[in-house]
């Protein structure tokens, strides 16, 4: 390590930049988010530099540089490395004040990082000077990791920090009290945004002595593919306790939950049969009630016929605090993985969720003179076993059997099956490709774009 990073505290200090070209207002920019008085020493400045930091920048003259550099903390050299820009080195090493001069590492006493703001928490990378290129690809790595809040939950505990230190005076026992506070289910409410409600927790935590209670977050999975997941649904995967899943959550994003976490299947059991839904409720809230962060996955969108809604309900009922991170559903990751716009101006002004199971089984009560209506594309759930009373209902409400429709079984999977027909056909496209489901059915005119574009794709082909 050639370099040794440090932080510089800007709280009542004044900076120089040297320069109103672009790179200079980049440097600007960066200093803007600090308290630091800024003045930009130029004598010629960029349209609009001015009123970007209006009231934030006191621009000089050259020849007022010296009185600006007397007093500052640090100074950057951001413009082209003519006599200007010599001048300039040499009257900020006259008055011995630290300089970074862009582009040049060798001229620096210091290298600005790649930097990663959250507010109290603050993130550099850097290369030496020697590659900013990959200081930044390294930050946007480091970007999707770190919670868009971990700032929030610093300024939390920077407030709490003296109650804290008078309430467990043992240096280890307050080690122990931190570790759990910023890492377990407090912070995730901090994450969640309840910031009021981590307080709350912490204090009440720190009244007991006792471990903080769990949480739960009920989590979309997507359609299987991985990288379909939010960063959210990782970053809680990956810090879970414990794991309750269905059944159409992939393995591929089984395998990113920790190893040392349990996975727990609740979609089905040995045997076939389903966990009651009000077992899975139970599971859910003890595991929380024993302080873990609980996780309950499940396939695509959990308020998307996913009964999410049930089981956020009876979480905090239970007095157990919840959060939902959404997930793509399966209906929008399906359809675009096949090239199939949902909604299409020249096509279908109008899109309808639909499950195509009943509670009690069969086909369920649905409105099929709405759903024949044209210019709308209908996408049904569940609708496998259903789909020949479904195709008939919707031909005799009055959609014609010529409309194209589309059945996509394990969208976004290695295992992915699509077919393309009529409604009128719906049923044996399925019973001839073997569909047994997880599939979609969709009805529509759209649903014949993508076999129209690979139609086309032949025909130029083969001309
Ligand atoms: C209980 S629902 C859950 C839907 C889920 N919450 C969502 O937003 O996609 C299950 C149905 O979703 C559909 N489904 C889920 N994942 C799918 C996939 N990868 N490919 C096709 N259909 C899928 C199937 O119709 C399946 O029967």
């Amino acid at each position: 390590m050639r370099q040794f990073p440090a932080f510089f505290n800007l709280d009542n200090a004044s900076v120089v930049v040297f320069g109103g070209g672009e790179e200079a207002r980049r440097k600007v920019r960066l200093l803007a988010a600090t308290p630091a008085r800024i003045t930009v020493i130029v004598s010629k400045i960029d349209p609009g530099f001015a009123e970007e930091f209006a009231g934030r920048i006191t621009i000089a003259p050259p020849e007022h540089a010296g009185p600006a550099l007397d007093v500052a903390r640090f100074a950057i050299v951001a413009n082209r490395l003519d006599a200007n820009a010599e001048k300039a080195i040499t009257m900020a090493r006259q008055y011995g004040v630290p300089l970074n001069v862009v582009d040049h590492p060798e001229l620096c006493d210091f290298t600005v990082p790649s930097i990663i703001d959250r507010g109290d928490v603050v993130a550099a990378i850097g290369t030496n000077g020697s590659a900013p290129v990959l200081a930044k690809s390294i930050r946007e790595k480091l970007e999707a990791l770190l919670p868009k809040r971990i700032g929030d939950l610093a300024a939390l505990a920077s407030r709490l920090r003296p109650d804290v230190k008078a309430a467990i005076p043992d240096n280890k026992a307050r080690r122990r009290f931190w570790e759990g506070a910023l890492t377990g289910p407090t912070a995730d409410l901090a994450y969640a945004g309840d910031i009021e409600g981590a307080e709350v927790a912490m204090r009440a935590q720190l009244a007991s002595g006792t471990a903080a209670e769990g949480i739960v977050h009920i989590v979309g999975a997507g359609p299987g593919d991985p990288e379909l997941l939010t960063l959210k649904a990782l970053r809680l995967i990956q810090e879970a306790d414990i794991v309750y899943f269905d059944r159409l959550v992939s393995e591929e994003i089984l395998s990113l939950i920790r190893r040392d976490a349990d996975r727990v299947p609740v979609g089905k059991s040995k045997g076939d049969h389903s966990v009651p839904q009000e077992t899975i409720h139970e599971l859910l809230i003890a595991s929380a009630q024993e302080g873990k962060r609980v996780v309950r996955l499940k396939g695509g969108d959990p308020f998307i016929f996913g009964r999410g809604g049930e089981e956020l309900e009876a979480v905090r009922a239970a007095g157990v605090a919840a959060t939902v991170v959404p997930g793509i559903s399966s209906a929008l990751g399906c359809a675009a993985a096949a090239g199939l716009p949902l909604t299409h101006r020249d096509h279908a002004q109008s899109l309808t969720f639909v499950t195509g199971h009943a509670k009690a089984g069969g086909v369920p009560d649905l409105d099929w003179v709405s759903l024949a209506r044209p210019a709308q594309t209908v996408v049904v759930f569940m609708g496998v076993g259903t789909s020949a009373t479904i195709a008939e209902k919707i031909i005799a409400a009055g959609r014609a059997p010529s409309t194209p429709v589309a059945v996509i079984e394990n969208g976004t999977r290695d295992n992915e099956i699509r077919v393309f027909g009529t409604l009128a056909e719906l049923p044996h496209l399925i019973q001839r490709a073997g569909i047994k489901g997880p599939a979609l059915l969709v009805i529509g005119e759209v649903a014949g774009l993508p076999a129209e574009a690979i139609a086309q794709a032949f025909k130029e082909h083969v001309a």
